[in-house]
Order: C-alpha cells, then sequence, then structure tokens
C-alpha cells in the first residue's frame, strides 16, 4: 500500500514515524506533500520518505491520502486533488471539525474515513476514534483502523458523537496536562521541588491509567480500594467530592463539545 499525506505538520509527521517505526509502511511507500520547504526537507531526512510541494503530484503515487491540513486549508485541498481522485482512492481526514458530509460534498463520491486522533500520537499512545463516511468499503474500515493501530487504541463510533470525541480525547491532553500542572503546584507548596513533583504527578498519571486499563477496574472501585478509612487518600477525596470539581469537568467538557459543533457549522 501506497500512503500520501496532504500537510506534513505535526501529526503527520508523528503518524508517518509510527507507521514506518512500526513497519506498517515502508518509508518508499509513504509520500508527504507540505507547502513549507523547511517541513519537507526535515521530514525526508528524519524518516527517508518521499516529498513533494504539490498536492496533485502525490494523488497519482498512492491509493490512501491521509489529510492533515489545518481545517481551515481543507476544503482548498481537497478541491485541488478532487479532479485526480478515482475509485481506487481512500480518503482519511484528521482535521478537527470537518464531517464526512463535508469531505463528500467537496469530493463527490469518493471513499471518506474520518479520524480523531490526539497529539499522544506522537509517542504512540493515541487515542484515535474514527468513523466511515457514506461510500467507505468494508476493507476501508480495517485499513483505517490497522494504520491508526500504529500509533496508540482506535475505536470506530458514528459520526454523531464525534464532538464528544473531540472534547475528551482530541482535547484531553490539554485537559490532563492541566490537572497534572495543578497537582504538582500543590505538592510544591507542601514542599518537593518543581521537577520531581511534576515527574510524581506524571508517573501517577500513567500508572493510574494503565492500573484501569489492565485490570478492567472501575474509576470508582480502585478509589475505594486505596481509601482506607481516616487514611490520607479518604481524606483527600472529602476535598474533592466536596468541591465543584465534578462540575467544572462538566462544564469544560461541553464548551469543548459546543466549540466543536461550532466549527462545524452547526
Ligand atoms: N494537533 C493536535 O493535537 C490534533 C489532534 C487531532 C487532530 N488534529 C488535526 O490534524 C490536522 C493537522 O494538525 P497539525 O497540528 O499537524 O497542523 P500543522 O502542524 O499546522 O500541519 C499542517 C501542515 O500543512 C501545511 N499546509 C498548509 N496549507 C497547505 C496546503 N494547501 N497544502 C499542503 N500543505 C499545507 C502547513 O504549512 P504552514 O505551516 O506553512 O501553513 C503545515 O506544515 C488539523 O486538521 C487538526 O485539526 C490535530
Amino acid at each position: 500500500m501506497k500512503i500520501g499525506f496532504l500537510g506534513a505538520g505535526k501529526m503527520a509527521e508523528a503518524i508517518i514515524a509510527a507507521l514506518v517505526e512500526r513497519r506498517v509502511v515502508k518509508a518508499c511507500d509513504v509520500f508527504a506533500a507540505d507547502i513549507a520547504s523547511a517541513r519537507r526537507r526535515s521530514l525526508k531526512r528524519r524518516l527517508g520518505i518521499n516529498t513533494s510541494a504539490v498536492n496533485a503530484e502525490i494523488v497519482g503515487n498512492c491509493s490512501v491520502l491521509v489529510l492533515a491540513v489545518k481545517p481551515q486549508h481543507l476544503a482548498e485541498v481537497v478541491a485541488e486533488i478532487a479532479p485526480r481522485l478515482t475509485r481506487r482512492h481512500l480518503l482519511i481526514s484528521i482535521a478537527a471539525g470537518v464531517t464526512t458530509a463535508d469531505l463528500e460534498s467537496w469530493a463527490p463520491g469518493a471513499r471518506v474515513v474520518r479520524v480523531m486522533p490526539n497529539l499522544a500520537c506522537t509517542v504512540g499512545r493515541s487515542m484515535s476514534v474514527y468513523t466511515c463516511g457514506a461510500h467507505a468499503k468494508a476493507s476501508d474500515r480495517k485499513t483505517a483502523a490497522r494504520l491508526f493501530a500504529s500509533c496508540g487504541e482506535v475505536v470506530e463510533l458514528a459520526e454523531k458523537h464525534f464532538d464528544a470525541v473531540t472534547a475528551l480525547s482530541g482535547s484531553g491532553p490539554a485537559f490532563f496536562a492541566y490537572v497534572a500542572d495543578r497537582l504538582a503546584a500543590a505538592a510544591i507548596a507542601e514542599g518537593l521541588d518543581a521537577d520531581v513533583a511534576l515527574l510524581l504527578a506524571e508517573q501517577t498519571m500513567l500508572g493510574t491509567a494503565d492500573l484501569l486499563i489492565q485490570t478492567g477496574t472501575k474509576p470508582a472501585d480502585l478509589i475505594a480500594a486505596v481509601s482506607s478509612a481516616k487514611g490520607t487518600t479518604a481524606e483527600g477525596m472529602k476535598v474533592l467530592k466536596g468541591s465543584d470539581v465534578s462540575r467544572v469537568m462538566r462544564d469544560t467538557i461541553r464548551a469543548a463539545a459546543r466549540r466543536s459543533r461550532e466549527l462545524s457549522g452547526r
């Protein structure tokens, strides 16, 4: 399979690196087009892939095309390549807020898959959610799942869930980073050095996520398991549960989901 990236920025680089390093695709079968010559040079140097300054040029070489420009540039890029698209092409868009219907209106009849990955794909720990357009085939679903499994976890969901997905796993790295930063700041106030406090917060966040995933434990059960009566965790949990942190988190996700709806013109 030959795969082309239209837009070779941060996300494209992370996805290409995962694909090549995990040998899902050979470097010689990856093509990337970007208007910035510095981006093209840096990708060629780091990953040994083929690059081009012209989007339409890579369409003929590839059967899978990953649309990885910013959402505001996507209509123009799809219009540029649409005349060259044939039935052998699968379009995979990672642009936030751009629906499969938008893509199909710019490239009528195209086989389209929409994916929402997150920045953790740069370390192979993305949560990627995908949904299929009206003309996508069963094999397109498998292709998208296989490609994005190289950079983390993948699930398929109906497109109606994409605003919530964008809010939770798309924007989520910023929210979790904020929590790590605030917990570390609180521990600094208790006397820890800043770098130690951040390491402890980060590693505890990572370990807790792994613990929940690997053991299948529900968050409430984990909390109960570590909250012995009159112990330190129970004392801290009393403060958390008595606070409005739950409402703040609901408002955070609600605001991000609302913005996702606005960006997709709804
Ligand atoms: N970053 C995230 O956490 C994240 C998460 C999920 C989804 N996404 C989606 O991923 C997509 C890419 O995001 P990113 O953060 O990787 O953006 P980025 O780093 O800005 O990469 C986009 C690249 O496309 C280039 N470009 C602009 N117009 C172009 C055109 N007409 N033809 C070819 N290349 C063009 C840009 O060049 P210039 O810089 O010179 O304009 C830039 O190098 C976005 O649609 C975003 O919504 C991002």
